[in-house]
């Protein structure tokens, strides 16, 4: 399962970097970093790292999605073209596909966005399960439709659980099959924590040291 760090900040991004096979980042998440060059950002984000770097397009016709996409592909060859899952995200999708470019569908809310993503030749397709459960929906049963669609069918894309709030999220994405993970670095800082794992620790030295 790749774990992808949710963040534009290079700060976490660097005390991260042994755990994560990349970065996704959004608008949002951009504007947050306060960084004013979003390209040089992405620059940054990509030698820090290794591995996709997912940079969304702000545009949102498709010959300007067609153009931003083309543009984020050559800032360095692990960037991965974040779309929106709509009619024209997704055929800006299956045109850059085509070319060899790599894409993150975002904003994926049903199987069937999730379908034509895996259709339209998507490298990733990122279901959004936290804003699912904010609005009373089953953020999981998402991941789990997606998963068992593209294994009946053979499709490569991976799912990308995202809008990830809680370790159950990670667990039962872990579980159910979801080939990636996006947390946000309080949520990643999470799964290295268990009380007793701290416990056990301080009762091993307070021994050692009491030693005779
Ligand atoms: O990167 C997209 C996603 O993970 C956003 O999460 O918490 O804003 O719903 P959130």
């Amino acid at each position: 399962m790749e774990i992808f760090l949710d963040t534009a900040d290079i700060d976490d991004i660097e005390l991260y970097k042994d755990f994560i096979d990349g970065v996704t980042t959004n608008p949002s998440l951009a504007a947050k970093s306060g960084a004013k060059d979003f390209e040089g950002l992405i620059k940054k984000i990509c030698k820090t790292v290794s591995g996709p770097v997912s940079a969304e397009v702000v545009s949102e016709t498709y010959d300007g999605m067609l153009a931003e996409g083309k543009r984020l592909a050559k800032i360095h060859s692990a960037v991965c073209v974040k779309l929106p899952c709509t009619f024209d995200g997704l055929r800006v999708c299956k045109a850059l596909s085509a070319d060899g470019i790599s894409t993150n569908l975002t904003l994926c809310f049903s199987p069937t966005q999730g379908l034509l993503a895996a259709k339209c030749g998507a490298t990733y397709v990122s279901p959004f399960i936290g804003r699912l459960d904010d609005i009373g929906h089953d953020g999981m049963a998402l991941i789990e439709e997606l998963v068992d669609v593209f294994d009946v069918h053979g499709y490569e894309t991976k799912v990308l659980a995202a809008s990830v709030r809680n370790l159950q999220h990670v667990i039962q994405s872990a579980m159910i099959g979801a080939g990636a993970i996006t947390m946000p670095p309080k949520i990643l800082a999470q799964c290295f924590d268990h009380p007793l794992t701290t416990k056990g620790l301080e009762i091993f030295a307070k021994d050692w040291k009491g030693r005779k």
